[in-house]
């Protein structure tokens, strides 16, 4: 999707680089609109390499690559380029998905408020019906000025989100509350308030394991499974996507994971084990995608094993069951119990055996996975499962993970739906 990045003349002004970096790792694409004295902080060229675009410093002239061309043409006959500018602020207004402000000043809060419009970003503000997002920056006493405090309540009722400005060492020299909020947490406000504004999942919490675990044998050999992590990761993305607030546990992976609130990296059994119970707290749907090893050698050697003549023994121990455990849970739970979502990696009777282990793990839902076909299951881009319910069972036929992802989202917001029109049953 188009974002317009707005940047005004804050000191913050650079973090806006990293700003349209990680909405691009989004896979979103950028447009940078800046203000004349944000353009004294960090150099429009900087944005213009970043987002391959030009960069809209005034309304008068749409872009660095176009300046000199508009300045000659100034010379000769202004009025073409101030149709031009006029009309691209407009279509740009028109063509974007979001706009961000990051960072945005008392002076650019105080005439979006109040509805004046005197450079291109002040008159995108009016012209687009996109949702707009700002992140303040400026010195704690002008943030608490009762002037600014007002003009924000005014933006606010009008819609308008805001990331909170951090405390911290303000470029005045004084520590307060107005520091520009890390380029990560802005980010992630910009990607949940793209969501899909009919998702249930939006501002939801969800935790999601992926990958394989490890677990030593000795300092330099493991028992490990041939999970990539890519369904886990495919999940954790499009739940990100729909707006949720994504705690991601991840098992050793080559695949980098993608962009969630919170990555918890974990490598055997037990580690999982300790991070998701403790993610768990307040979660609102928990989807075990991980390949959990289910046993464990029982005392891993100090010191590297060296070979003998004969056989060697390996006793292995039970993992704790991690699902089960948060299955068992639930009824102790009042009604925030989260939505358990399971995994059965399954190469002969696969549903009846899903179905066997979604009860006996006290599950809502399982998604059922032929493993042993070579288009599905361990690390491979494509998918084919069964998503298994109290009472309803979807066939999701063979398609990329990331879009069996949003099938099996989609039967979670299913849930999510009934269990607010019948909250007594949650
Ligand atoms: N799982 C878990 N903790 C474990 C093992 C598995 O939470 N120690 C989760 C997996 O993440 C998956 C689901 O349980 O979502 C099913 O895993 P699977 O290994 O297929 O189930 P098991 O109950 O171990 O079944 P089996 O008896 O077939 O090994």
């Amino acid at each position: 999707m188009l974002i317009a990045l707005g940047v005004t003349g804050g000191i913050g002004a650079y973090k806006a680089v990293e700003v349209c970096r990680g909405l691009q790792k989004h896979g979103h694409d950028v447009v940078a609109v800046m203000t004349r004295s944000a353009a004294r902080f960090v150099g429009p060229v900087t944005f213009e390499a970043i987002t391959r675009r030009p960069v809209i410093t005034s309304q008068w002239k749409p872009g660095i690559n176009t300046r000199l061309r508009a300045e000659r043409s100034d010379e000769a006959s202004t009025e073409p380029w101030r149709s031009r500018g006029d009309i691209e602020h407009i279509a740009i207004a028109d063509g974007i998905a979001l706009l961000l402000v990051a960072p945005c000043t008392a002076n650019v809060i105080g005439k979006f408020a109040n509805g004046i419009a005197d450079d291109f970003l002040t008159s995108l503000y009016l012209a687009t019906r996109a949702p707009v997002l700002l992140a303040p920056a400026m010195n704690s006493n002008m943030l608490a000025h009762e002037a600014v405090q007002r003009n924000l309540q005014v933006l606010a009722a009008r819609g308008v989100g805001f990331v909170e400005p951090g405390e911290g060492y303000l470029a005045c020299g004084w520590i307060g509350k107005g520091r520009l909020a890390e380029p990560p947490e802005i980010v992630s406000a910009a990607v949940r308030a793209l969501a899909p504004a009919d998702s249930l999942l939006r501002g939801r919490r969800v935790l999601v394991t992926a990958g394989p675990t490890y677990e030593d044998i000795d300092p330099v050999r493991y028992i490990g499974n041939r999970s990539s992590g890519r369904m886990g990761f495919a999940l954790a993305a499009e739940a990100r996507r729909r707006g949720a607030r994504v705690t991601l546990v991840a098992g050793p992976t080559r695949l980098a994971p993608p962009a969630a609130d919170e990555i918890v990296r974990v490598r055997s059994a037990a580690e999982m084990h300790a991070a998701v119970l403790g993610g768990a707290e307040g979660a609102d749907v928990v989807i075990m995608a991980a390949a959990v090893a289910d046993y464990t050698p029982a005392d891993p050697a100090s010191h590297k094993v060296s070979k003998q003549d004969g056989p060697l023994t390996l006793t292995l121990e039970r993992t704790p069951d991690i699902l089960a455990e948060l299955g068992r849970a639930r009824p102790r739970r009042a009604s925030g119990s989260p939505i358990l979502v399971g995994f059965a990696a399954e190469t002969a009777d696969v549903i009846p055996r899903a179905r066997e282990k979604r009860t006996r793990k006290g599950l809502d839902l399982i998604v059922a996975n032929d493993v042993s076909r070579a288009d599905a299951g361990f690390d491979v881009g494509t998918n084919v499962v069964t998503v298994i319910g109290d009472e309803r069972q979807r066939e999701v036929p063979l398609q990329s993970k990331e879009r069996v992802a949003a099938a099996i989202l989609d039967e979670v917001e299913d849930l999510l739906r009934a269990r607010a029109a019948a909250p007594a049953r949650a």
